[in-house]
Order: structure tokens, then C-alpha cells, then sequence
């Protein structure tokens, strides 16, 4: 049995979805434990259906797998049912997912603070995705929350909206001008989108810990990334919740010893959305050249995401905090036809190298580049299935990427497609 952790090493969209999906038929569990509806997870089959997954994990696609919404997960009902019903009517069979009872709900009201608190931010708005994901966290750490287990019993809910309420409604009113919302109202409407998912609330933290006993496969799937973590990211840039490696034993309930292996998804190069320092941004053609060839643009805002080369100090810092033990490279087809791969090997902060990331945000914010130029290869990846079918270019891009980073490369991503992987070490089992 394998308890394995899969996160993604740069800013988020790494190409989570993929990994997921190559791994989701050895496993029998499949875990969300941080965010919410703030991911985006496009996933294609092997007959060209692609999925866009917000918040149900992307195992619901592999027949037989049970998946989980843990208690780190934000979930917003609506946002819920809406994936449920579009998974459904595409054929999908959903009767294997479950959710923890001490998931937190996004409720309306996180969803219109989010929007205002960032247009009252003006020039310093983080660039949120608007969902509501960290005011939903707030009320969390606040103990002002309201539980999905509040679900099942309507008059503590109706006390914990009333009391949610009886501030948020001040500061909406009072600070952003906004009209106060109706405490019954919005319990009347949770409750009737309640009842299309009551049936899948669960002790999951139990049901994990038995199937983890009994020597099943689970997989502890993060959404965002390291640089997005409320604790390791570049803050205040960051989400509300902790998408590394440490975040996924809170976030599920199973204890650190459990923990088996750590893959970082890690695209061939770097992109990012919403606000923040972001050292190897490309601001010219090659980031507009990275964007269209890449197709970056955001699965859940449709936002253009910003784009830039490599960046190994950012993979470095991602080994060291998540304790990774295995990278999955993605996209490495997109920098296909270059004639020279430029890789950010350290950064001059105001003319002092930095080989590690630098300990302050000030510094990260006057961080430049110091790249090393790989030679690039012409041929079309995508066809390949081995290492040996990658040009010699590719294939020492890859060793060079390795090297830098400070973890092995165990898989290759060549294409979007379910088969465009390069296996080159087994990470399950
Ligand atoms: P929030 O998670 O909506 O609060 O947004 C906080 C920051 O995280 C913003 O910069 C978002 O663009 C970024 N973010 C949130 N989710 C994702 C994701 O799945 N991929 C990339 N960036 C994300």
C-alpha cells in the first residue's frame, strides 16, 4: 500500500489533472484536502472528452475509484451540485464521492466580501478568483465557520448563519455600501441544495485511516501550489490554505507517518495568475509565445495567466518545503522549436546572488533572473512515449531541470492526452 501526496511546485495549473488521472486507476482513494472552487483541473480522455474540474477530485473520471472532499476543502453548494449534475450528464458515474463532515461551506456572503474586499484594495488586490475561498477561510480560523455537518441539523445551521451574519452584514453595509443579506434566506436556500448531496456526508477522516489500515492506494490531491501557501508562498499573494505537502495530513485527517511519497507537478516552465512577484515573468513576445502555445489561460477565471522561463530556485524551495520525492514534468512539448531554453538558475537581488529563495518578501519582490541558456530541439515531442524517444536536447533539458531542482523526474508530460506520458520511474507500490 502507498499513501502518496501530489502537489503542484510553482504558482498552480502544473498540470495536476494529468498526474491524477495517470495515477487515479492504481489508486482507490482520491483526496481533495485544501481550497475550493478556486482550481481548475482539465483532464482529457482518451476519446478527446476534456473535463474541467473545480472542486470534486479528478479520480470521479477513473471507474472504481472513491474520492474525497476532506475537512481542509471550502465548499460552495452550488458550485457543488452544478459539477455533480455536469459530470452526470456526461455519463460519469459520481457514487463514489464523499464529503467530510467538517468541511467548511462557502456561504454567499464570503462569495460578495471576496468580490468587494478586492475592488476596495484597488492597486494592492491580491487577484483573487472571486469564489469566496478566503473569507470562506477566515470564518474558519475565526470560529465563525459554518460546517457541512450544520447541514444536518437546520436550526444550529440557522444559528451559525444569524451569527455569521450579524457582523458580515455591518461590514457590508457600513464599510462597502452593500445591501445587508437575509440570514433565513440564505439558510432556506442551503438547506434545499443540501439535499442533493446529505447522502454523501462522511466521517472521512475514519473511512481513510481504514482504508489506509487495510493497504489501499490513496492519493492526497492539492490544488494551487507552493508559492500560492498561506505559510510558504509569497505572501500576502497567496490562497487562504495550505496546498503543500504538510497541508494535506491536516486536510484529511491521516497522520504524517502515513505519508509514503510526495510527487511536485512542475511545468516546464512557469506560469501564475493573479497578483505577486513573479522573478522570471516574460512581458514580451516570449511571454506572449509561452501563452499561446501553452493554451494559458486560467480553467476557472479564463484569465490569461502571466507566463515565464524555468525557475529552479522556485523548484529548489518546493523540494525542500514539500520533502518531494518524485517530480512529474509537464508541458514539456510547449518549448518545442526553440532554438535556446534560457533557465533560471539563482537571482541577483540589487547585485547580490541569491542561489536559494530569498528570506524576504522585499527581496523576492527586486529579485532578477540569472539564467543559463540550454540548447533548444525542432522535433515534435508529443509522439513520445520513452525517454529515449526525446531529442538529445530534450532529454538533457530534462536532466538539467533534474539536477537543478533536487528531486528525480519520474514522469513526462508531452501532450494533454491521457497516453502523452513518458513514465521513467514508478512512483506507486
Ligand atoms: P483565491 O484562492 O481565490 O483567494 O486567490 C488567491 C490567489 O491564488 C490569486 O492570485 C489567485 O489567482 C491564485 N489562485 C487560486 N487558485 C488558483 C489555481 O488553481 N491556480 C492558479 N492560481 C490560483
Amino acid at each position: 500500500m502507498s499513501v502518496m501526496v501530489l502537489i503542484g511546485a510553482q504558482w498552480g495549473d502544473e498540470g495536476k489533472g494529468k498526474a491524477t488521472d495517470l495515477w487515479g486507476s492504481q489508486v482507490q482513494w482520491v483526496v481533495r484536502y485544501q481550497g475550493g472552487n478556486n482550481a481548475g483541473h482539465t483532464v482529457v480522455l482518451p476519446d478527446g472528452q476534456k473535463f474541467a474540474l473545480h472542486l470534486i477530485p479528478s479520480g470521479i473520471l477513473s471507474a472504481g475509484t472513491n474520492n474525497v472532499i476532506g475537512n481542509g476543502v471550502v465548499i460552495d453548494p452550488g458550485v457543488l451540485l452544478k459539477e455533480l449534475a455536469g459530470l452526470e450528464e456526461r455519463g460519469v458515474d459520481t457514487s463514489r464521492l464523499f464529503i467530510s463532515a467538517d468541511a467548511h461551506l462557502i456561504m454567499p456572503y464570503h462569495v460578495a466580501i471576496d468580490k468587494v474586499t478586492e475592488r476596495f484594495l484597488g492597486n494592492s488586490k491580491i487577484g483573487t478568483t472571486g469564489r469566496g475561498i478566503g473569507p470562506a477561510y477566515q470564518d474558519k480560523v475565526a470560529r465563525l465557520g459554518v460546517r457541512v455537518q450544520d447541514l444536518l441539523d437546520p436550526s444550529i445551521l440557522a444559528q451559525k448563519v444569524e451569527a455569521a451574519l450579524h457582523i458580515k452584514n455591518q461590514i457590508l453595509v457600513k464599510i462597502y455600501n452593500r445591501k445587508a443579506l437575509d440570514p433565513a434566506q440564505i439558510v432556506e436556500e442551503v438547506l434545499a441544495q443540501a439535499e442533493g448531496f446529505k447522502h454523501r456526508i462522511a466521517d472521512t477522516r475514519l473511512e481513510l485511516a481504514k482504508a489506509a489500515e487495510r493497504g489501499d492506494n490513496i492519493l492526497l490531491e492539492g490544488s494551487q501550489g507552493t508559492l500560492l501557501d498561506v505559510d510558504h508562498g509569497t505572501y500576502p499573494f497567496v490562497t487562504s490554505s495550505n496546498p503543500t505537502s504538510g497541508g494535506a495530513t491536516i486536510g484529511s485527517g491521516l497522520g504524517p507517518t502515513r505519508i509514503d511519497s510526495v510527487v511536485g507537478i512542475l511545468k516546464a516552465y512557469t506560469t501564475r495568475v493573479g497578483s505577486g512577484p513573479f522573478p522570471t515573468e516574460l512581458e514580451d513576445e516570449w511571454g506572449e509565445y509561452l501563452r499561446q502555445t501553452g493554451g494559458e489561460v486560467g480553467v476557472t477565471t479564463g484569465r490569461l495567466r502571466r507566463c515565464g522561463w524555468f525557475d529552479a530556485v522556485i523548484a529548489r524551495y518546493a523540494s525542500r518545503v514539500n520533502g518531494i520525492t518524485d517530480y512529474f514534468l509537464t508541458k514539456l512539448d510547449v518549448l518545442s522549436s526553440l532554438k535556446e531554453v534560457p533557465v533560471c538558475v539563482a537571482y541577483d537581488v540589487d547585485g547580490v546572488r541569491f542561489d536559494e529563495m530569498p528570506m524576504t518578501q522585499s527581496d523576492i519582490h527586486h529579485a532578477k533572473p540569472i539564467y543559463e541558456l540550454l540548447p533548444g530541439w525542432s522535433e515534435d515531442i508529443s509522439g513520445a512515449r520513452t525517454f529515449e524517444d526525446l531529442p538529445k536536447n530534450a532529454q538533457d533539458y530534462v536532466r538539467r531541470l533534474e539536477v537543478l531542482s533536487g528531486s528525480r523526474i519520474s514522469a513526462i508530460g508531452v501532450g494533454p492526452g491521457r497516453d502523452q506520458t513518458i513514465v521513467l520511474h514508478e512512483v506507486f507500490g
